[in-house]
């Protein structure tokens, strides 16, 4: 138990990576504070049911990331946060010539300025402590994208870019900021992304480890920079793509 006494809040945790994280850290003895869209209540409260079998204590709170008054209203709610998952995100395929700006702005204003936000909530009462962990989920697309994914990828690469600046900015602090790039991964969003069982064989054909991501898999590198076995590792973006992408 390598999170005992420390509170985890984490960002669109109702569902895939969130929600498997969010358990996976109350398997690690953390208390977790669980956040979504308002609209994700009733799987908000199926993910806070599934942490309080562990022993853990739960809290659901409503936020959508790009609401900086909610997001201070939700931080100043949840007390204590020891460690801040900021994994909320989207990504709606779009080619080149078929992307608008309205879902330009909507992946920098989730992706990009949701992570802005929420760390700058969070962030007083960790320099005030002199500790804190917070753990970006990037993804392997923000190092290199594929094609209908310009915009997305973008945010990504925002996002491993923030991480190695925030590291500077509040590792004097004793505050460790660290990001994962999952490949992929088999939530919503991955199916989605997917499409077909073609896709789905062609990528688990080019990974090392010749299968796809299941959100488990992510939970064991994000308790890694929750705890204190990473305490001398910060800035840094891990992949954990089952050898799709190797920089
Ligand atoms: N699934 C993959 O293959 C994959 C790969 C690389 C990175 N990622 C990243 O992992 C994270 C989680 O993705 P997932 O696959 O679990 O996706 P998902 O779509 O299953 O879950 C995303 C969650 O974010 C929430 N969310 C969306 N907009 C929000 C907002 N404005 N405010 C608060 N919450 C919001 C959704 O309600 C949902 O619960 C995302 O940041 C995604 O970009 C996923």
């Amino acid at each position: 138990m390598m999170l005992t006494g420390k509170t985890a809040f984490v960002t669109g945790a109702s569902r895939g990576i969130g929600a498997a994280v969010a358990v996976g850290l109350a398997k690690n003895g953390a208390d977790v504070v669980i956040s979504d869209l308002k609209g994700q209540n009733a799987e908000l409260e199926k993910v806070r049911d599934r942490i309080t079998e562990t022993g853990q204590k739960a809290r659901v709170l409503h936020l959508d990331v790009t609401d900086k008054a909610a997001i201070e209203a939700a931080v100043a709610e949840a007390g204590k946060i020891d460690i801040l998952v900021n994994n909320a995100g989207i990504l709606i395929p779009k080619t080149l010539e078929e992307l608008d700006e309205k879902t330009w702005d909507a992946h920098f204003d989730v992706n990009a300025k949701g992570v802005l936000l929420v760390t700058n909530a969070v962030l007083p009462q960790m320099r005030k402590r002199k500790a804190g962990r917070i753990i970006n989920i990037a993804s392997i697309a923000g190092r290199q994208g594929v094609p209908t994914q310009g915009h997305y990828a973008a945010t990504k690469a925002v996002d491993i870019t923030l991480t190695r600046v925030y590291a500077q900015e509040a590792g004097m602090d004793g505050i460790t900021v660290n990001a994962i790039c999952p490949g992929i991964i088999l939530t919503e969003m991955g199916k989605e992304n997917l499409g077909s069982q073609e896709a789905m064989d062609h990528w688990s054909n080019v990974a090392a480890l010749k299968r796809l991501g299941a959100p488990d898999d992510i939970v064991g590198p994000v308790v890694f920079f929750a705890s204190d076995q990473s305490r001398f590792v910060t800035g840094q973006a891990l992949n954990v793509c089952g050898g799709i992408y190797f920089h």
